[in-house]
């Protein structure tokens, strides 16, 4: 009778403190009591999760993947930089200047809401995404609400599925110093711990991206926020050109922030792993200038895991 008593105790012990869990990511649930990604609730154990593994040559081309439309993206502004226990986000601070996308085969125009990144010390283990199984140093991700009664017919009640468009850049290491990124990671010393923020002026969306022209080719899926609620409402675009960034600059994101206000966990593996595709179908745009056929004898296995990699398109 005790050690049932004991056992019950234990149990309900148990689910409280499940609840109570904070989620956080793989590195600091080995460190500490939290709830690491093979644990997360809400939304996040359903069948249209994201991060993916892009397989580029299961992509199915689709002509509606045309160039976006940026507005807004090249105005200065003033942001807000801040540490909130996961990433660093930007939000922009002014009222009424709007930064939105249209065209890319978006049924809507989407309004910026907040872009930050993810990113690891190991420059192959910082992106969510991945690209025939390769990952990438870090992964930006700017987020897009859908504005409303711009969408024809889908409207939010009919089609809950697109209410988030996510733009998500990957980012390789370079030899140079990216001068979009300085005030940035300048700011990072600025916001060590959590719920700590400042501002960062006259920067434009467009500082941190590769230029327009080589935003044409990207990759298309129906998919989910990467934290808990894991809500699958997001319609992901991740762009085949990197944002290069100086290893020092990279580093700098591990180096300054914190996971908590002690202290003690560097803010590093931000990173939810991949979830499986299922049944569903990437899309890729059909930018000009294709792959010319190859004769298939010329395909070496060397040649193909190339091609696949993206070094040639
Ligand atoms: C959106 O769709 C719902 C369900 O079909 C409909 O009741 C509602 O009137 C629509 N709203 C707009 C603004 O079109
Ligand atoms: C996610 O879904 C929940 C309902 O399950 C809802 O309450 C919440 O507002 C949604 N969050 C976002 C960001 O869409
Ligand atoms: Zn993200």
């Amino acid at each position: 009778m005790l050690l049932l008593l004991a056992l019950l105790a234990l149990a309900a012990d148990g689910a409280s403190a499940t609840e109570d869990l904070h989620w956080c990511y793989q590195v600091q649930a080995q460190a500490s009591n939290c709830l690491g990604p093979a644990n997360w609730g809400e939304h996040c154990q359903q069948s249209r999760q994201s991060p993916i593994d892009i397989v580029t040559n299961k992509a199915k081309a689709n002509e509606n993947l045309r160039p976006f439309s940026f507005s807004g993206y090249d105005k200065k502004l003033e942001w807000t930089v801040q540490n909130n226990g996961h990433t660093v986000v930007m939000s922009p601070t002014t009222n009424g200047i709007e930064i939105a996308i249209a065209g890319g085969g978006l049924s809507a125009r989407y309004q910026v809401t907040q872009f930050h990144l993810h990113w690891s010390r190991v420059m192959n283990a910082g992106s969510e995404h991945s690209i025939n199984g390769k990952r990438f140093a870090m992964e930006m991700h700017i987020v897009h609400q859908k504005e409303k009664g711009t969408s024809g017919n889908n409207n939010n009640t009919q089609n809950p599925g697109n209410d988030i468009a996510v733009l998500g850049f990957l980012v390789t290491p370079g030899p140079k110093v990216n001068d979009g990124f300085r005030p940035l990671v300048e700011a990072l010393s600025k916001i060590p711990t959590p719920e700590m923020s400042t501002t960062i002026g006259g920067i434009s969306l467009m500082n941190f991206l590769p230029t327009e022209e080589k935003l044409k080719r990207y990759f298309r899926y129906r998919g989910s926020l990467t934290t808990p609620s894991c809500n699958e409402t997001v319609v992901w675009t991740v762009f085949e050109e990197p944002i290069e960034l100086h290893t020092d600059q990279i580093l700098a994101f591990s180096d300054k922030l914190f996971y908590d206000t002690e202290r003690r966990l560097k803010m590093t593996d931000n990173v939810r792993p991949v979830q499986a595709l299922g049944q569903r179908t990437v899309f890729k745009s059909q930018a000009p200038g294709q792959l010319l056929p190859l004769p298939l004898p010329a395909l070496l296995v060397p040649t193909l895991t190339c091609l696949a990699a993206g070094f040639l398109w």
